[in-house]
């Protein structure tokens, strides 16, 4: 995928941060730490775009990623992450809000990629997160991430278990690396078969 620019053009704490949205978004979401920034990073080729931690919780606001590309510009949409184990209920609920706020009604909203870490069981919240998007008509797709850390074979077994326990086709299903670029290409096809 050719990528001719990428630049951040919003950070928002809530509604009146968001830009415009004269361009069809994407979202990225999922569990802090499941590695949504370094995604979007490998996406775009743009090492330091976003920002990405060892430390979960990194992404505390909404950062919109305008992405210039022959024939058709879009915005990337990297979301705060949820379910750290040190965030406090009212650390929950602002999380909530700020989600909800631009799920809701965000009329550019095209396309939400759920990320999973390809090594952990997804829990409720994955399940009812891709649960709620449908029911809003928000096609998805689930990315399975930090694929590099296993083995070929232990790959195929945990691929097989995880298209069985998510709402999501198999054909919605895409195995990443931000390490090593692998199934970025797929993701971009997957993306654009969405917009
Ligand atoms: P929050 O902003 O806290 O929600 O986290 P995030 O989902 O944006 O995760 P981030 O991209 O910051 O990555 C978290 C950690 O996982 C970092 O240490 C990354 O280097 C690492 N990581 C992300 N993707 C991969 C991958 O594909 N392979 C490997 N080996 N490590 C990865
Ligand atoms: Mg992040």
């Amino acid at each position: 995928m050719k990528i001719l620019s990428a630049r951040i053009v919003a950070t928002a704490a809530g509604r009146e941060g968001f830009p415009p949205g004269d361009l069809p978004e994407v979202a990225f979401l999922g569990r802090s730490n499941v590695g949504k920034s370094s995604l979007l990073n490998r996406l775009v080729a743009r090492r330091g775009l976003a920002r990405t931690s060892r430390t979960p919780g990194k992404t505390r606001l909404l950062h919109f990623y305008r992405v210039a590309r022959p024939g058709s510009d879009l915005v990337l949409v990297d979301l705060p992450g949820y379910g750290y184990a040190k965030a406090a209920k009212t650390e929950r609920e602002r999380w909530k809000g700020l989600v909800e706020g631009y799920l809701h009604g965000r009329g550019a909203l095209r396309a939400a990629v759920m990320l999973q870490d390809l090594r952990r069981d997804p829990s409720e919240d994955e399940t009812l997160l891709l649960e709620w998007l449908a029911e809003r008509g928000i096609p998805s797709l689930l990315a399975l991430t930090k694929i590099d850390k296993l083995k070929p074979r232990e790959r195929a077994a945990r691929l097989r278990a995880m298209a069985s326990s998510l709402p999501v086709p198999a054909d919605r299903v895409v195995a990443t690396s931000a390490a090593t670029g692998a199934g970025i290409d797929e993701l971009w096809r997957a993306i654009d078969a969405l917009l």
